[in-house]
């Protein structure tokens, strides 16, 4: 039990209570012998208001005093938090049972009997220090842990609260991605828009220029075709005149010799005017002549029907011949580098716009011929099914690599050099045919060729 040492007790401070100053004396030259300081106070008054001032570590209290008796002192020490943590040792007479059942109600911590036994005093002041000392450490420690425990409640809650802003930070961070993304998206889809309209726009007027020029030349080539057949006639029919003049000639020259002299000198004025020749290649120029009207003809029809400027623009149309004058208007791109094989189908006339379908025939020709390095072929192939036209347009030309499959129909991409294409064709004709409510596959092999088969759906009037 003697385990407190010099320097501990002197830390010590106890409050002695007692009116009798003879034993104020001598309790605490005790005590102060033990090496505790000491205070003192006469009755219980005094004894609360020293113990606010001072906050002693142990207060000896006797009972019968003038002002305050200790019993009452004890209850109201007990009753004020910032002394009720105070031991408090009672001094009472031996026998008195009733003043130690108040003072244990009114909480006192231990009793001594008077006259007191100083070696009992000593002990009992050092057994309830210790126990107050180990209630100041466990009070002290208790005040860590709940700090402790707060600060690690705070740190959870930085910490919370740090995950959240990490979180919400990368929620910003997603968002604004995927708005810069959207941005972007948006920006590509305008600019794809925009690149069409210019490019249809040049097609209209490549068109409408077309048509004009069709228009202009319509007009002298029908009248050259229509004096070409005058003429043929009246070329017929004069060398059938120089014919019949050229016999009645010879006839009188055979009759008399004077006339065989004319006849000589026509005859020989004929051979060197090359008569008898250019009868003969007359007929050939002219028909030559009128086949070749006639080709101008056809062309400034197929320029015409190409174009469709004179038309409506969604009517009632003819694949099958819209393919066709296509092939004819592109046919000096396509005629060195592939054989054509045309399969036409028994197909229905659908509604459709044959002008931009045309347009889309027109890409898928040329793409097809420049995939062909030298020579190859080129198969159009149209049928009917199930309510569906199918145009079908394959190559044997180089093919596509699998990696730029899905990306042909893309605005802008392109294989071919800068200036030689703009990659816009397949996307312009994606378009085309999502407005007839179509849909366009193609399979391809590389080095093999390409085969895109436009599907559009039959619609009647
Ligand atoms: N028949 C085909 N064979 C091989 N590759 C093809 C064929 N058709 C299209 N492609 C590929 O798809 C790409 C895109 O074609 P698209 O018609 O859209 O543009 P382009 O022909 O390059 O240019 P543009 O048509 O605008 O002049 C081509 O550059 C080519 O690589
Ligand atoms: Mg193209």
């Amino acid at each position: 039990m003697n385990s407190q040492t010099e320097s501990q007790k002197n830390k010590y401070t106890i409050l002695i209570v007692d009116d009798e100053q003879a034993n104020l004396k001598l309790l605490s030259a005790l005590v102060s012998c033990y090496g505790y300081h000491f205070e003192t106070a006469g009755n219980g008054l005094e004894a609360m208001e020293k113990t606010k001032k001072i906050r002693p570590d142990l207060i000896l209290l006797d009972v019968l005093m003038p002002v305050m008796n200790g019993v009452e002192t004890c209850k109201r020490l007990k009753e004020y938090p910032d002394s009720r943590h105070i031991p408090v040792i009672v001094l009472t007479s031996l026998g008195d049972k009733e003043t130690r059942l108040k003072c244990l109600e009114a909480g006192a911590n231990d009793f001594l009997a008077k006259p007191v036994d100083n070696a009992e005093l000593i002990v009992r002041v050092r057994n309830l220090l210790q126990l107050k000392e180990f209630e100041d450490r466990n009070k002290i420690l208790t005040e860590k842990i709940q700090t402790i425990e707060a600060v690690q409640k705070i740190e959870e809650e930085l910490k919370a609260s740090q995950k959240e802003l990490i979180e919400k930070n990368n929620e910003m961070k997603q968002l604004t991605e995927s708005q810069h993304k959207e941005l972007e998206k948006a920006y590509a889809e305008l600019k794809a828009a925009q690149s069409q309209i210019l490019q249809q726009e040049k097609m209209a007027s490549i068109g409408q220029l077309a048509a004009g020029i069709a228009h202009e030349i319509n007009n002298p080539v029908g009248f050259v075709m229509s004096n070409l057949g005058s003429l043929q006639k009246y070329a017929d029919k004069l060398s059938e005149f120089i014919k019949a003049q050229t016999e009645a000639i010879g006839e009188l020259g055979v009759k008399s010799s004077e006339f065989g002299e004319i006849q000589k000198k026509v005859d020989e004025f004929k051979k060197s005017l090359k008569i008898d020749y250019i009868i003969d290649d007359l007929g050939n120029l002219i028909r030559e002549s009128l086949d070749g009207a006639e080709r101008v003809k056809k062309i400034v029809q197929d320029l015409k029907s190409f174009s469709r400027i004179d038309e409506a623009e969604w009517k009632m149309a003819d694949i099958n011949a819209g393919i066709e004058s296509t092939i004819n208007m592109v046919w000096n791109e396509l005629k060195y580098k592939a054989t054509v094989k045309k399969e036409y189908g028994d197909i229905p006339l659908t509604k459709c716009n044959p002008g931009q379908l045309n347009q889309v025939f027109m890409n898928m020709l040329i793409n097809a011929a420049h995939a062909i390095e030298k020579q190859g072929e080129i198969t159009v192939k149209t049928w009917h099914g199930s309510g569906f036209i199918y145009i079908s347009i394959s190559d044997t030309g180089k093919g596509i690599p699998s990696e730029n499959l899905n990306r042909i129909f893309e605005p802008f991409f392109t294989t071919k050099e800068v200036g030689k294409g703009t990659g816009l064709g397949l996307s312009i004709a994606y378009d085309i045919v999502k407005k007839h409510n179509g849909d366009i596959t193609v399979e391809s092999k590389a080095g093999k060729g390409s085969a895109f088969t436009i599907k559009i759906p039959v619609v009647e009037r």
